[in-house]
C-alpha cells in the first residue's frame, strides 16, 4: 500500500510558523511509528496571490483533490485588505471548501483542565467542557446567488442569499447524528426558523432525518441567538451542535473562546468518501493568520497540531495515535508550558512557538 499523502498549505501570517511545528510531529511519526506520509506543499491565500496573482492556482486545487488530506495554516492579512473581492486570500480557502465539497466542518471545543482558568467564564462552567460544533460549510449565505453590490437609484445595495436544499441539510444532519452516536448521543440543531424560511426548512429536514434514521439520538432545536446565549450560560448542556454556514462561523468562535484561547482549537472539514474509502478532507486551526504577531515566534502551534490529530483520527483511522498526540498536548499544558496567548498566571514566562512544538515531540517520545 502506498504511503498516506498530505498537501500542506501553510498560507499567511502565523500559518507557516505553526505548520513548521506540525512538520516536526509528522516527521516523528515517520521516524518513531513507522508511519511515513508523502508530504507536498503549496501556496494558498495572500502568498499565492503574491506569487501567482490568484489566492489558489488550478494546479494547487487539482493537487488538493488528489491527496488523502490537506493541512492548512491560515490565510489573510492587512496587506490584502484592499484587493478586489475575487482575489482576496479568503477566496482561496472558500474555493477549496466548495470544490472539494467539504460540507461538514467539525469544530470541537474542549477545555483542557490546565487551562480552565483562562476562560472568561467561571471555572465550573467550562471545566471538562467537550462539545462538537458541526457547521455546514459549502452552502448557505456564503455561496448563495444572487449576490453582489448593485446600484439601485442613486444608492448601492449589498445582496447575499441564504439558500439551502433539502439534500444539503440532510447530509450535514447525518454527519452530526453519526458523531453524536460516538459521543454523548445528543444533537442540538440551531437556526432562525422564527424569521427565515431556510430556517423552517432546516428544522423540518433535520427532524425528518432524525425520525427516519436516528431516533435513538436525542434531538433538540434552538434558535441560533438563544443558542449563543446558552453557550455562554451553560455550555455543558450541549454535546453536538449542528448549524448552517454563517451561524456556525459565529457560534464556533464563541465556543472556542469558552476554552480560553482561540490558539487551541482545531477543525476538520470533511466531504464524501473517495475511492479509497477516505473522506475528502481538509484540516485547519480555527484561529486566523494573526498578522499582529506573525514572524515573532509567539504563536501557539497547538490548534494546528491538534488539527493534525484530527487528520489521524478522521482520515487515517489512527484513533489511538490521535489520542497519543492529544495526550502529549495535555501533558505539556499540565507541566505549565504556555505560549504568549495563554499567559496570566504569576511567574510564568512564555515559551516560543518552536519550544512548544519541541516539548510536544518530547512528550510523544516519552509515550513510547
Ligand atoms: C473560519 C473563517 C473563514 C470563514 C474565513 C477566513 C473565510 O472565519 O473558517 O471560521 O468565514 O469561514
Ligand atoms: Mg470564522
Amino acid at each position: 500500500m502506498s504511503n498516506p499523502s498530505l498537501l500542506i498549505l501553510a498560507g499567511d501570517g502565523i500559518g507557516p510558523e505553526v505548520m513548521t511545528e506540525v512538520r516536526k510531529i509528522i516527521d516523528w511519526y515517520g521516524a518513531k511509528r513507522d508511519v511515513t506520509f508523502d508530504v507536498s506543499e503549496g501556496l494558498v491565500g495572500g502568498c499565492s496571490y503574491d506569487a501567482h496573482g490568484t489566492p489558489l492556482t488550478d494546479e494547487t486545487m487539482a493537487k488538493a483533490q488528489e491527496v488523502d488530506a490537506v493541512l492548512l495554516g491560515a490565510v489573510g492579512g492587512p496587506k490584502y485588505d484592499n484587493l478586489d473581492f475575487s482575489v482576496k486570500p479568503e477566496r482561496g480557502l472558500l474555493r477549496l471548501r466548495k470544490e472539494m465539497d467539504l460540507f461538514a466542518n467539525l469544530r470541537p471545543a474542549q477545555c483542557f483542565d490546565a487551562l480552565a482558568d483562562f476562560s472568561s467564564l467561571k471555572k465550573d462552567v467550562v471545566a471538562g467542557l467537550d462539545i462538537m460544533i458541526v457547521r455546514e460549510l459549502t452552502s448557505g449565505i456564503y455561496f448563495g446567488e444572487p449576490r453582489g453590490i448593485i446600484k439601485e437609484g442613486n444608492e448601492r445595495v449589498g445582496i447575499n442569499t441564504q439558500r439551502y436544499t433539502e439534500s444539503e441539510i440532510a447530509r450535514v444532519a447525518r454527519s452530526a447524528f453519526e458523531l453524536a452516536r460516538k459521543r454523548g448521543n445528543k444533537v442540538c440543531s440551531m437556526e432562525k426558523a422564527n424569521v427565515m424560511e431556510s430556517g423552517i426548512l432546516w428544522r423540518d429536514v433535520v427532524t425528518e432525518v432524525h425520525q427516519a434514521e436516528y431516533s435513538d439520538v436525542e434531538l433538540s432545536h434552538m434558535y441560533a441567538d438563544a443558542g449563543a446565549m446558552q453557550l455562554c450560560r451553560w455550555p455543558k448542556q450541549f454535546d453536538v451542535i449542528v448549524t448552517d454556514n454563517l451561524f456556525g462561523d459565529l457560534l464556533s468562535d464563541a465556543a472556542a473562546m469558552l476554552t480560553g484561547s482561540l490558539g487551541m482549537l482545531p477543525s476538520a472539514s470533511l466531504g464524501a468518501p473517495m475511492e479509497n474509502g477516505r473522506p475528502k478532507a481538509l484540516y485547519e486551526p480555527v484561529h486566523g493568520s494573526a498578522p499582529d504577531i506573525a514572524g515573532q515566534g509567539k504563536a501557539n502551534p497547538i490548534a494546528c497540531i491538534l488539527s493534525f490529530a484530527m487528520a489521524l483520527r478522521y482520515s487515517f483511522d489512527m484513533g489511538a495515535e490521535a489520542d497519543r498526540l492529544e495526550k502529549a498536548v495535555e501533558d505539556v499544558l499540565a507541566d505549565g508550558l504556555r505560549t504568549a496567548d495563554l499567559l496570566g498566571e504569576e511567574g510564568v514566562s512564555p515559551v516560543s512557538t518552536s519550544e512548544m512544538g519541541d516539548a510536544i515531540v518530547a512528550k510523544l517520545d516519552a509515550s513510547l
